[in-house]
């Protein structure tokens, strides 16, 4: 759809000077400004307790695009037209008083602007206070329900409550003002570019899909590695841990992709209905399985790439003796037709070796008496990996036979480079879904049963956790690949994890 075609909108960021609207939202607004994707006349108001004008909005927006802008440097010439769409509101998000001052300026932006009245709300604000905001916007009459005249719409940001009650609670909230199709629950893994690719590379090719089950696939691992460390968030690390921060979300997200039945189109709601079935059909595990299945684990002090770094417990806004997890592994059983008797392996990590997210599907090893008899060693299993960041690409190990007068055989790779092919510049996923929901189309959005589906699986693991603390934490040396005990866990079931 073209932008410039669809009716433009005023967008109105709640949490405007908070450091997501800094590094992502608005350098995100900005590229799609230059890219002239913004239909003509959007207008952006930032909403925030601390500021002072629209100027000096712009000034402290200006230095934001300057660091995070996905294409620098930041043209001067454009940044004076974006400037032109930015404004700023000071209020505090309780106080009903200052979202009638908000009201008032937003009519008078639209009025001066000749916008239709359409606005997209954006939630970037701590799951505690969304409840009363969404009931002080719904009170103050900012959001339309009906079809015909402008619309409005809400975008959560996440973590999408604490736990299954908390997320149900929030749902609650969100339906009494919004509906269903007004609320688009963002996971930003959904907008990338290489995610999306999973899609198109199973479903848009004959080749992969035959293979994508029980019958060939021996199991699949998904990792979210990282080398950094919780950066100045202990505050939020405490509160929400790993498995809250990743394993909740964009993991279970990714697990969706790869585990999905194909859906009849690519649509909000036959995407979304694939997806929930995915989260429906994984085991429920008793609490002996979590403990079983599951691994937590800290960082200590260590080093990552050459250079000293502190462990969890010394970060700022750390308890000393916390037992909050930074790395989180889980073999997860989903149980259909398709994926029966199939493991997938879940691992998350801050302060790993090196920033890397990858899904591995490892295929079943091929009848080997006939190499056997010839002498050779046990052949490498093949395995298709799917790198979503750095480095976005596809690799596909194989066996070839080392050339020579004996049978030996060697694992080599074939590997499709996305920078190689198509630039390395790729839209950040916040440009996608932001102009996703402009247009209105929820595909790359959770839905509601989708996000309350996935905490309920993840509740039971923390429930368990809270009930079993970790008496070994820290764990693993930052800088390492986590804690001994994700290593058993796949040495169980005769598999290691592999080293990305
Ligand atoms: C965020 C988490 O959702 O995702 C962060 O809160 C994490 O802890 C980040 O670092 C990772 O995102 P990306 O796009 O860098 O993989």
């Amino acid at each position: 759809m073209s932008a410039a075609k669809t009716d433009p909108a005023t967008l109105v960021i709640f949490g405007g000077s908070g450091d997501l609207s800094k590094r992502k939202l608005v350098p995100a607004l900005y590229q799609l400004h230059v890219e002239n994707q913004l239909p003509t006349g959007t207008a952006i108001v930032g909403y925030a307790r601390t500021g002072e004008s629209d100027e000096t909005y712009r000034a402290e927006m200006k230095a934001a695009v300057a660091e995070f802008a996905r294409k620098k440097p930041v043209n001067e010439e454009v940044w004076k037209e974006f400037a032109s769409r930015l404004f700023f509101v000071r209020g505090d998000l309780g106080v009903p008083k200052h979202l009638a001052d908000l009201k008032a300026r937003l009519e008078a932006i639209e009025k001066e602007r000749k916008l239709p009245g359409n606005r997209l709300f954006y939630l970037a604000i701590p799951p505690s206070v969304i409840g009363t905001v969404v009931k002080n916007l719904g009170d103050a009459g900012f959001v339309y329900r009906v079809d015909g005249g402008p619309w409005s719409r809400v975008i959560v940001e996440k973590p999408f409550g604490k736990d299954l009650a908390t997320a149900r609670a929030l749902n609650e909230e969100l339906s009494t003002v919004f509906r269903e199709r007004q609320i688009f629950r963002i996971d930003h893994y959904l907008g990338k570019e290489t995610t999306q690719n999973l899609l198109v590379f199973r479903l848009g090719n004959g080749l992969f899909e035959p293979l994508w089950n029980r019958r060939y696939v021996d199991h699949v691992q998904i990792t979210v590695a990282e080398s950094i460390g919780v950066e100045g968030r202990g505050r939020f690390y405490e509160e929400a841990g790993i498995f809250r921060d990743i394993v909740q979300n964009h993991m279970l997200q990714l697990l969706c992709l790869v585990a999905m039945e194909p859906p009849v189109a690519f649509e909000p709601n036959a995407v979304r209905d694939e997806k929930v079935k995915v989260l429906r059909s994984m085991k429920p595990q008793t609490p002996e399985e979590i403990l079983r299945d599951t691994v937590r684990g800290q960082y200590a002090p260590g080093a990552v790439d050459g250079k000293p770094v502190v462990g969890y417990r010394e970060e700022k806004d750390v308890h000393p003796m916390s037992l909050r997890e930074t790395y989180a592994a889980w073999k997860v059983q989903v149980e259909n037709w398709r994926w029966a008797g199939v493991p997938f392996y879940l691992r998350a990590g801050k302060r790993m070796p090196r920033r890397v997210t990858e899904i591995a599907i490892q295929f079943r090893t091929p009848p080997i008496a006939f190499f056997r008899r010839a002498g050779v060693a046990l052949q490498e299993p093949n395995t298709l990996v799917l790198r979503i960041q750095p480095d976005e690409g596809i690799a596909l190990r194989f066996g070839a036979k080392q050339p020579g007068s004996t049978m030996k055989i060697d694992p080599v790779k074939m590997d499709f480079q996305y920078s190689q092919f198509f630039g390395t510049s790729q839209p950040e996923a916040y440009e996608r879904l932001l102009m996703d929901a402009i247009h209105g189309d929820s595909t790359l959005f959770a839905r509601r049963d989708e996000v309350e589906a996935a905490w309920e699986h993840v509740t039971s693991v923390l429930d368990t956790w809270r009930e079993n603390p970790p008496l070994d934490h820290p764990n693993y040396e930052a800088g390492t690949w986590g804690p001994e005990a994700a290593v058993a866990l796949l040495a169980r079931d005769g598999r290691r994890w592999r080293r990305p």
